[in-house]
């Protein structure tokens, strides 16, 4: 799924990783999970994961929204970074998956920190944004590319001055480029992309990434 033409890239993420992310059998059970029950390697690196990780301490982040739970991977290098009585809010459409992450977070001593949102993630946006809860400090968007869209309009709303956003998966091996329309997911990177030029409220960038996950990258957005 993420072969690299060139196999310096994988090789540089095994070093780094070796260095930089020491083993961790939490994490490690995650990811075993995730193979077993036959879902793709579609969570975050490990280096990725801590990058995550020291963003949300940085600002530091107390009440984080994620998109896209999946198996719960980037959720527990979340839920990591909080301090005492802080809180992930993470929204899953599948069932398999949402149990699949419960267990994890269970099994990661992270379950009073972690709440799993299930069904659509737009229903679930604007059930928190109807009953009115504090912003967030810090979100990761990482739900269906098609609607990422819709999920910046509501995420916004979600927001304060100061909250940072990070979105996944805005590169796809350099896809971005494709403007044909014919791929849905790239069709709605490609127009979450061109509502964040002179966005009124965003100050934007994104980082282009290579890795064990392929040729991908980050947006980064804060709210001014
Ligand atoms: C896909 C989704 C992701 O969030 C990701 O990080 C990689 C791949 C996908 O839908 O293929
Ligand atoms: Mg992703």
């Amino acid at each position: 799924m993420y072969e690299n033409e060139n196999p310096v890239f994988d090789n540089v993420d095994a070093y780094l990783e070796e260095r930089l992310t020491p083993p961790d059998e939490t994490l490690e059970l995650t990811l075993n999970r995730q193979d077993e029950a036959g879902l793709p390697p579609m969570a975050v690196s490990p280096l990725q994961g801590a990058f995550l990780n020291i963003l949300a301490k940085s600002v530091g982040a107390r009440r984080i929204l994620e998109l896209g739970t999946f198996a719960g991977y980037s959720t527990i290098w979340l839920a990591r970074a909080l301090p005492e009585g802080g809180k992930v809010i993470t929204l899953e459409l599948q069932d398999v998956n949402a149990d699949l992450s419960q267990r994890n977070f269970d099994d990661a001593g992270l379950a009073d920190r972690i709440e799993i949102r299930r069904g659509p993630a737009e229903k679930s946006l604007n059930i928190l944004i109807n009953d009115g809860v504090k912003p967030f400090d810090f979100i990761f968007l990482d739900a269906d590319k098609i609607r990422y869209p819709t999920y910046l309009d509501q995420i916004l709303m979600l927001s304060r001055p100061g909250t940072l956003i990070i979105a996944d998966n805005v590169i796809r091996n350099g896809r971005i480029l494709d403007d044909s329309g014919k791929d849905p997911s790239i069709r709605g990177v490609r127009t979450f992309l061109d509502m964040l030029k002179d966005h009124p409220q965003l100050d934007c960038t994104a980082l282009q990434t290579m890795g064990c996950k392929g040729y991908d990258g980050f947006a980064m957005m804060y709210v001014r």
